[in-house]
């Protein structure tokens, strides 16, 4: 049988939980792609408890697996865009197939990477560089192949999903505490900010975006806005008002071009992408035959990205690295259109506005005031009992653009009855 040799660069969550699903899914895998997959050689820095390495050759040096004849395809799994990127050249430069789970190293680097392997004729695979488990990349890009794409939303960072849900589920947990559970788990990146802060999410949005239109990658265009600002109070509020506030990456096309954004997000209760809780992630797609579509699974952790990993070595094995004619953005690259991109302030969205105003007649009156005078209508409020002399106050707007909700925001913020700053959430309706 014509044995498929795997070397896997990086020993952490991933590079563990890919080294023992081989190992235990074997005989299942054979029967699959009738070859044999086996793990030739290892690079990492330290072994990794949950990994037997007593019959596997490890070296501490990770090109040596770039550069070994005993490797046909490279498993990049040590994440980063420096050293990853060299890793990944010089493995395309010695001929190797790629898979990898580095979804900077895609947003950034994806199509000079995916010229290189082209020239080499070898594969570059990415699936498990997005929503961990779900097999998204092949969703998308070859499962609604037929259809013409226009909006994709989703929770694409597990981190965040597990924190936002215990701060919903537990009240007043610590968030240093819960995110300390998440690294425990596995879930959060190297640099935990990534995932905070919304940069893990923009690289798998900007990866997204160009599968779901044929754009360009453009990750310079995204805006993009951590979680770090909402308070247990906000989660409070926007449940009152029939809502769940979630981390979302939200790409669309349309006659003014592609909007590609990462941010905190009011969605209605009843909506499916609220129920996503925990370290789940989902994404859902609006295309024009399909209609609307929603794929869901756990977005980080050993098992699930392993196996999302696992699946690109497959296709590479049953293909012998022959694309099998499918581009790796699922458009051919001369066909990828460069399309103008919307700036953040000529959106639309409804807003959440949260204030603490002065508790006195006349104030919610001058407030509404402003916002009509904007353009700005309300759709509901919820005013709480002022004890200490403010009154903290909650409004849902209708739908308005960027620029005038900012302009309103900035001129409440001026007034002396605002005590602070407001708090600001979009909400959607995906
Ligand atoms: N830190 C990432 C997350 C890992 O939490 O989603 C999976 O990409």
């Amino acid at each position: 049988m014509n044995r498929v040799r795997v070397g896997i660069c990086g020993l952490g969550t991933v590079g563990s939980g890919v080294f023992n699903l081989l190992s235990t899914n074997g005989t299942e895998i054979t029967r699959k792609t009738g070859r044999q997959i086996d793990v030739s050689l290892v690079g990492c820095r330290r072994d990794h408890p949950a990994c037997d390495l007593s019959t596997t050759t490890v070296t501490r040096d990770i090109f040596d697996v770039v550069r070994s004849d005993d490797v046909d395809v490279v498993c990049e799994l040590i994440g980063g865009t420096d050293v990853a990127l060299d890793l990944v050249r010089e493995a395309i430069a010695h001929g190797k197939h790629v898979v990898t789970a580095n979804k900077a190293l895609i947003a950034h680097h994806g199509e000079s990477l995916f010229q290189l392997a082209s020239e080499a004729g070898v594969s570059l695979k990415f699936e498990a560089s997005i929503a961990g488990g779900i097999p998204i990349v092949k969703a998308v890009r070859e499962g609604l192949a037929g259809n013409r794409i226009n909006w994709l939303a989703g929770i694409i960072n597990g981190t965040t999903n597990f924190i936002l849900t215990e701060m919903e589920n537990a009240g007043n947990r610590d968030f240093a505490d819960v995110l300390k559970e998440a690294q425990d788990l596995g879930y959060a990146e190297a640099d935990p900010t990534f995932d905070i802060e919304g940069i893990d999410a923009a690289h798998k949005l900007t990866i997204l975006s160009s599968i779901a239109f044929g754009v360009p990658l453009n990750l310079a265009a995204l805006y993009s806005e951590g979680f770090s600002a909402i308070t247990v109070e906000d989660i409070r509020f926007a449940s009152e008002l029939g809502y769940r506030i979630k981390h979302l990456g939200i790409t669309t096309r349309s006659e003014q071009g592609v909007e590609l954004r990462v941010h905190p997000t009011l969605i209605e209760k009843s909506r499916m992408l609220a129920q996503v809780n925990g370290v789940m992630n989902a994404v859902m797609v609006g295309s024009d035959a399909a209609g609307e579509t929603m794929y869901y699974g756990a977005g980080a952790g050993a098992g699930p990205t392993a196996s999302s990993v696992v699946a690109d070595i497959i296709d590479v094995a049953r293909s012998d690295g022959q694309s099998g004619g499918v581009p790796e953005f699922g458009f051919i690259p001369q066909a990828l259109e460069t399309l103008p991109m919307v700036p953040m302030e000529e959106t639309a969205s409804c807003h959440y506005l949260r204030m603490r105003l002065l508790d006195k007649p006349g104030v919610l009156a001058r407030i509404s005031t402003i916002l009509s005078q904007h353009d700005i209508s309300i759709e509901s409020m919820i005013q709480k009992d002022g004890k200490t002399g403010t009154a903290p106050v909650a409004i849902i707007t209708d739908e308005i653009r960027e620029s005038a909700i900012n302009e309103a925001i900035a001129e409440l913020e001026a007034l002396a009855e605002v005590d602070g700053k407001i708090s600001r959430i979009r909400v959607e309706s995906f």
